[in-house]
C-alpha cells in the first residue's frame, strides 16, 4: 500500500484526486488544504507520495516542498499548479528532485498515469532495497563463515608451531595452551579491556615460540644455566618476532610476545621497559606465564602448590609484576581454584578458544 498526501486549497481538486486514486489495494489518500495542514500530517504519518499545489494560503507549496525535502529525501513529489512557468518548473525539479509537474487544468488520467509511474518507481526501489538487504546478509554470513574457517586454520597453524616447540622442549608440554586459557579466564572474570582479544589469545599461545630457535641442549639442560646460556634463553622473545616476521598484519601479536619478559621495575628483557610502558597484554602474560611455570613439575623440582605459587606472585608485585594486575590475578585464581585445577587435569591439544 502506498500512502499519498494531496495538498490543495481547492477542495474539489482534493476530492477529485482522492476519488481517482483511493482504493483498497494500492493507494491510501489523505488531503490537506494548505501547507501547514500538510506539514502536520507529514509529521504524524509516513507518505511515499506528496501531490501538492504551489499557491495555497497559510503556507504555500514552495515552502512545503522545501521543508518536506529537508526531512525526507525519499518521498516522491508531484506538483500540480495553475501558475506554471518553465523556468520555475526546471528549478524546482532540480532543487527538490520533483517526480512530476502537471499544469492546471489537468486531465484525471494525466494524474493517474503520473502517479502510476511514480508508484512503479517506488516498487522498483523497494525491490532493490530488499535485494540489497538480502545480499548484505548473505555477504555478512559468508564473511563470518570465512572468518570462522580462517580462525580455525590459524589456530591449527599455531598449534602446529606449538607442537614443534613442545617436541623440542619436553618440560613445557601444554604450557602455551594453559597460559592462553588462564589469560582468557583472567580477562573475562576481571572484565579487563584490551585492544584485540582474539589476537591476544593467539599471542598467549605463541608467546614462547622463539624457543624453537634455541638449541635442545640449552632448552633441556637439567642443571643451572650459565650466564651465556641464560642470555641465549633471553633471546626468545626477539627470536619469536623473527620467526613471525613474514606474516603480515600481526604487529599486535609480535608486540605482545616481544615484551612478555619485561619486568614492572624495568629490569626485564629485551627492552627494559618500565611499568605501564609495557603493553598491558604482555604484563598479563608475564604473570600467567610465571604462575603456570611455578605450578608445573620440572625434572629437578616438583611443581609448587597453588597457594605457594600465589604467594610467590604476591611477593613479586611491583618488582616483577604489575601490582594492580597481579592483585586481580590472585583474586581470580583463588576464586576459580577448582576451575583452574580442571584446566590442568583436563586440557588437551585440540582446545579451541571461542572468543
Ligand atoms: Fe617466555
Amino acid at each position: 500500500m502506498i500512502n499519498i498526501l494531496i495538498a490543495d486549497d481547492e477542495e474539489s481538486v482534493c476530492s477529485a484526486l482522492s476519488d481517482l486514486l483511493q482504493d483498497d489495494e494500492h493507494y491510501h489518500c489523505d488531503v490537506a488544504t494548505n501547507g501547514q495542514e500538510a506539514t502536520r500530517l507529514l509529521e504524524s504519518n509516513h507518505y511515499q507520495i506528496l501531490i501538492t499545489d504551489l499557491k495555497m494560503p497559510v503556507m504555500d507549496g514552495d515552502r512545503l516542498i522545501a521543508s518536506v525535502r529537508e526531512r525526507d529525501k525519499d518521498i516522491s513529489i508531484i506538483i500540480i499548479t495553475a501558475f506554471y512557468s518553465e523556468d520555475n518548473a526546471i528549478q524546482n525539479i532540480n532543487q527538490f528532485q520533483i517526480s512530476g509537474y502537471i499544469k492546471k487544468p489537468f486531465k484525471l488520467n494525466e494524474v493517474a498515469n503520473q502517479v502510476e509511474k511514480v508508484a512503479i518507481n517506488i516498487e522498483l526501489q523497494r525491490q532493490e532495497q530488499s535485494y540489497r538487504r538480502k545480499l548484505e546478509k548473505q555477504l555478512q554470513y559468508q564473511k563470518k563463515e570465512l572468518e570462522r574457517k580462517s580462525n580455525a586454520y590459524v589456530l591449527e597453524l599455531i598449534q602446529s608451531l606449538n607442537n614443534t616447540l613442545e617436541s623440542k622442549d619436553r618440560y613445557t608440554y601444554g604450557h602455551s595452551i594453559r597460559v592462553s586459557r588462564f589469560s582468557r579466564l583472567l580477562l573475562l572474570d576481571a572484565k579487563i579491556e584490551i585492544e584485540d582479544p582474539k589476537n591476544f589469545f593467539y599471542a598467549a599461545m605463541l608467546h614462547d615460540i622463539g624457543k624453537i630457535g634455541i638449541s635442545d641442549s640449552i632448552l633441556n639442560k637439567p642443571d643451572k644455566l650459565t650466564d651465556a646460556e641464560f642470555d641465549v634463553i633471553k633471546s626468545h622473545p626477539v627470536e619469536a618476532t623473527k620467526i613471525l616476521r613474514n606474516i603480515s598484519n600481526i604487529e599486535y601479536i609480535k608486540k605482545v610476545i616481544r615484551h612478555h619478559h619485561e619486568r614492572f621495575d624495568g629490569k626485564g628483557y629485551p627492552d627494559k621497559l618500565i611499568g605501564e610502558a609495557i603493553p598491558v597484554e604482555s604484563r598479563i602474560i608475564s604473570i600467567v606465564d610465571t604462575f603456570d611455570a611455578l605450578i608445573s613439575d620440572r625434572p629437578y623440582r616438583k611443581g609448587k602448590t597453588f597457594e605457594e605459587a600465589v604467594q610467590i606472585i604476591k611477593a613479586n608485585l611491583r618488582t616483577q609484576f604489575d601490582p594492580k594486575l597481579g592483585e586481580i590475578f590472585i583474586e581470580v585464581t583463588v576464586k576459580n581454584f577448582s576451575f583452574i585445577n580442571s584446566i590442568l587435569k583436563d586440557f588437551d591439544h585440540r582446545v579451541f578458544i571461542n572468543y
